[in-house]
């Protein structure tokens, strides 16, 4: 859904703060795209009351950790991709495994893997990042005051919003699914009676809400909360403490910078896997594609292009990517321009490369959310944040009413067995103590002259990389406008399933045939839940993808 506000009286106050703004910054536009309508009209409120992109999104986020609990969180973590008064940064507040984590937690005695262990449960998750995250952003860059921020998400905690279809729909095949699989977790004694179309509150959030918004960060790390979620710990057999959580600290980190044609792309850093993946996937394709004409959109040509550019990034992520605290991961030569000219000379328009055949070339060494803004001053924020899998662990701290994650699965917790997306990793990504597991989240914003041009994300696991490439091409490849550019069918490839391209319905049937013949087999599923903001001829546009409940809004 997309709504485009310039006449309704609601917001006459604040077009007198944007057209006093305008005086002073010519440019008076500003736009979100949403996973959910609640963050939607709070960030746009934000913005209208004169807050910047930053306090929109620290609002946002704290909404959706009530009204979108598949994803939104203040038990999770995730990446905020910044662009504010013409500078670039980076906020890690990706979760870290717990002290008493260890390499091969999730094995039994004979080293095999204990099913579900890592996905689900209690000892699926690692320490909260988003409330640090939040109030790191807020520190450096937020211009409102804290309580304001928080307020928002405090009322919809205690007086409760309608429950979305879809929720509804997500909570009882998570409760079945659990049932099915015989995952013992209290997920539904706290969602179960959340019923389409009735208000549905949660008053134990209400209150850890209230703690965050009176304390900040220390409202979450230290005292009641802490406290409450340390005994939950060790009453259920979990093993996150209380100096877990006092010594968690978000990080900030220099974003990914690197010109691709006339845009210079800023994306993210690892732990990130999703930053060097896509520049390794544009600049190979300009490599590789016709020199003189663009390749039809979605054609089989096109489609076995980026597949095979896919078979290597994947090879790439799966062996160098880690916590670069812990390990070194080399970047800058993984996007050289060099490298990337020799990883892309195996690839021929008329053959599928052999899939063992594809290593990582340095020889020598479904539930996620994200929100993108732009506010009247040009700034921008790209966040995607995530609890892991849909409704993460399953498990809520009892007595303060939020879902932890199961982010512990994103490691590799044995090498060469792939996780819940079908990611393969080795020593890189390893468990150890205090460490943060690799990510596919891409939060990205494209500039030219340095004025904001994109704004994406995606949620997705590893098909996220995917989503925010290929939207990425969809406007400056294909100029496609923001309701185009995330609603067109998308594809994916990830080396493996052996030669398998998962794909949206809507991808013409010959197409399907030729690529069929080469040797490609198909499943087809959506993936993803792009929200994008574009900026042509000088307008803002934004689009949230349709198979979502997301809202964009466009103030102009
Ligand atoms: O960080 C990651 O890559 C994953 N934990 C993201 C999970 C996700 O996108 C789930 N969404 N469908």
């Amino acid at each position: 859904m997309k709504i485009t506000l310039n006449t309704l009286c609601s917001i006459v106050i604040a077009f007198n703060l944007v057209i006093a703004n305008a005086i002073a910054e010519p440019n008076t536009q500003a736009a979100v795209a949403m996973p959910d309508s609640y963050s939607a009209d709070i960030a746009i409120d934000i913005l209208k009351s004169g807050g910047n992109a930053v306090d929109a999104a620290i609002a946002a986020q704290f909404v959706l950790a009530v009204t979108l609990p598949e994803a939104g969180n203040v038990g999770g973590g995730g990446f905020m991709t910044v662009y504010k008064d013409g500078q670039a940064d980076f906020l890690d507040y990706r979760e870290v495994a717990p002290q008493k984590a260890h390499r091969d937690m999730y094995l039994d005695e004979h080293g095999n893997v204990i099913e579900n262990q890592s996905l689900y449960g209690i000892l699926s998750s690692a320490v909260p990042g988003t409330v640090d995250g939040m109030w790191q952003a807020h520190k450096k860059y937020g211009s409102k005051p804290w309580q304001e921020l928080v307020a928002p998400a405090i009322s919809l905690a205690e007086q409760g919003f309608v429950v979305h279809p879809k929720l509804e729909e997500n909570i009882q095949w998570r409760i079945n699914s659990f049932n099915e699989e015989g995952v013992n977790v209290n997920f539904g004694k706290y969602f179960a009676s959340a019923k389409t179309g009735v208000v549905f509150k949660q008053p134990e959030l209400a209150v850890t809400l209230k703690r965050i918004s009176k304390s900040g960060r220390d409202g979450f790390y230290k005292g009641d909360t802490a406290t409450i979620i340390s005994k939950f710990m060790q009453e259920h057999g979990g093993i996150i403490g209380m100096s877990d959580l006092a010594e968690y600290k978000a990080i900030w980190r220099t974003p990914i910078q690197q010109q691709w044609r006339e845009y210079q792309v800023i994306t993210a850093p690892p732990p990130s896997s999703g930053g060097i993946a896509i520049l390794q996937w544009l600049k190979m394709y300009d490599m590789v594609k016709p020199d003189t004409t663009t390749l039809q959109h979605n054609s089989a040509q096109y489609m076995h292009l980026l597949a095979e550019i896919g078979k290597r990034v994947f090879a790439d992520r799966a062996e160098y990517i880690g916590d670069p605290d812990f390990v070194s991961v080399a970047q800058a030569q993984l996007i050289n321009e060099r490298y990337i000219t020799s990883r892309a000379k195996g690839i021929s328009a008329n053959a599928i490369s052999v899939t063992e055949s594809i290593e990582p070339g340095l020889k020598e060494s479904e539930d996620t959310t994200h929100f993108s803004i732009v506010d009247q001053w040009g700034n921008a924020v790209s966040n995607t944040t995530t609890i892991n899998y849909t409704f993460g662990s399953g498990v809520i701290v009892e007595g303060a009413g939020f879902i932890l994650n199961d982010e512990m699965d994103d490691f590799s917790v044995k090498p060469g067995v792939a996780n819940v997306y079908g990611a393969i990793g080795g020593q890189a990504n390893e468990i150890q103590p205090n460490k943060r597991m690799v990510s596919s989240m891409t939060p990205t914003i494209l500039l030219k002259d340095n004025k904001v041009k994109l704004v994406t994300g995606s949620p997705g696991g590893t098909t996220i990389i995917t989503s925010v490439y290929q939207s990425i091409l969809n406007v400056v490849e294909f100029d496609m406008n923001a309701e185009q550019a995330v609603n067109t069918p998308r594809f994916h490839h990830q080396l493996w399933p052996e030669n398998e391209i998962r794909h949206y319905s809507g991808i013409d049937k010959r197409t399907l045939d030729s690529l069929q013949k080469l040797g490609y087999n198909f499943q087809q599923s959506k993936f993803g839940d792009v929200q994008l903001i574009s900026r042509k001829d000088g307008v803002l546009d934004a689009a949230s993808e349709e198979n979502g409940r997301g809202k964009s809004i466009v103030i102009h």
